[in-house]
């Protein structure tokens, strides 16, 4: 939920710069800071994370919280809770649209249900590299649409995308060189028809689960494996239950940063730019940290115990492949899915 802060409760730079700015504090429960200065109260943001604090995520989202509080002096402020505090993913996606909280950082998977397009960027091969997946997803001319396809009917604007990596299998018992080696795994997915459909084509058994609850399912046995990328293994300690991680490299995920539309639009232009202006910065310093916050987490996760196993690639591309014709179905995704292999060439 939004709230409006009293200057009390804001950092002691915050308020110091808002000293300087000659800001008053007293109208703490009047309307949103609409004209983009004078004496209007702030107002904070809630942004909901399911990571920890050591991700790259929460760190470039702190640094968004930042540098928004000090390019609209104070008027707009992010705070950041993360470690699934204010829920799972699913839940993110109706309370941003309620306007409970502001902002959130969900998994493509989560808004297939709202846009089937999103579906696209969750299948295997649709991305070369993690540079290529930057470049799409901050094209205004390939996603700029998309992004704002859900303003309407739900009262969410997509911000922009983080990656994820490419994501892999890990397993509690033996690594997973090739498919068969997965028959019959129960393996937690999350909770989309797409990664279903993956894990059923390994000839595994796919478990829709929570990201928060992956561990203690690893713990008793509920699930036999899942799948993401290093950072995430490591981070959520995934590795401790299940030292296997073997390099299927099915897919390059990707996050994206959400927002309730109409706290988006009670920002003034000047204040918006400083929005935008912000999170281009936090894509870039999470780009960069992501390859690495991969290696210490490979480099963690082996001295607490994991193997990291190359696997036979070709067998997983071709158990895979079909899932581009079972899911790319209406002519919306295969223009998404061309422009995105356009940009690659
Ligand atoms: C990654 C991703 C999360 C997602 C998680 C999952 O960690 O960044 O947004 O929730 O995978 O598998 O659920």
């Amino acid at each position: 939920m939004r709230t409006r802060t009293r200057l009390a409760f804001i950092s002691t730079a915050s308020v110091a710069m808002l000293a300087l700015a000659g800001c008053g504090g007293g109208a703490a429960d009047a309307g949103a800071s609409g004209d983009g200065g004078g004496d209007v109260a702030p107002t904070t943001m809630k942004l909901a994370l399911n990571q920890t604090e050591e991700h790259p995520s929460f760190i470039a989202l702190e640094a968004f919280g930042e540098y928004l509080t000090e390019a609209t002096e104070g008027r707009w402020n992010i705070e950041v809770y993360p470690n699934s505090t204010l829920g799972d993913q699913a839940e993110y996606v109706q309370s941003v649209g309620d306007g409970v909280i502001d902002l959130a950082v969900v998994s493509a998977p989560q808004l297939e249900n709202l846009s089937k397009d999103f579906v696209v960027f969750s299948l295997p091969t649709v991305f070369e590299s993690i540079d290529h997946q930057m470049e799409v997803l901050a094209d205004e001319e390939v996603v700029g649409e998309l992004y704002t396809s859900l303003e309407e009917g739900n009262n969410i604007t997509v911000v922009g995308g983080l990656t994820q990596g490419a994501r892999s299998v890990y397993t509690k018992d033996a690594a997973a060189e090739t498919p068969e080696d997965l028959e019959g795994k129960k393996i937690r997915v999350q909770e989309s028809p797409v990664f279903i459909e993956m894990v059923n084509a390994l000839g595994a058994s796919p478990t829709p689960m929570a990201f928060a609850e992956v561990y203690t399912g690893l713990q008793s046995g509920v699930i036999d494996g899942a799948e993401n990328n290093e950072v995430s293994y490591f981070t959520q300690k995934h590795f401790e239950v299940a030292p296997f991680f073997s390099y299927t490299r099915h897919l390059i995920g990707a996050d994206f940063l959400i927002s309730n539309t109409d706290t988006l639009s009670e920002m003034s232009e000047e204040d918006r730019e400083a929005f935008d202006e912000g999170w281009a910065q936090t894509w870039e310093q999470h780009t960069e940290l992501w390859t690495s916050a991969t290696e210490d987490a490979i480099e963690g996760a082996e001295a607490g115990g994991a193997t990291f196993v190359e696997v036979d690639s070709e067998a997983y591309v071709d158990a895979l492949t079909p899932l581009l014709d079972e899911f790319i179905t209406t002519d919306s995704q295969q223009s998404l899915y061309d422009a995105i292999q356009a940009s690659a060439e």
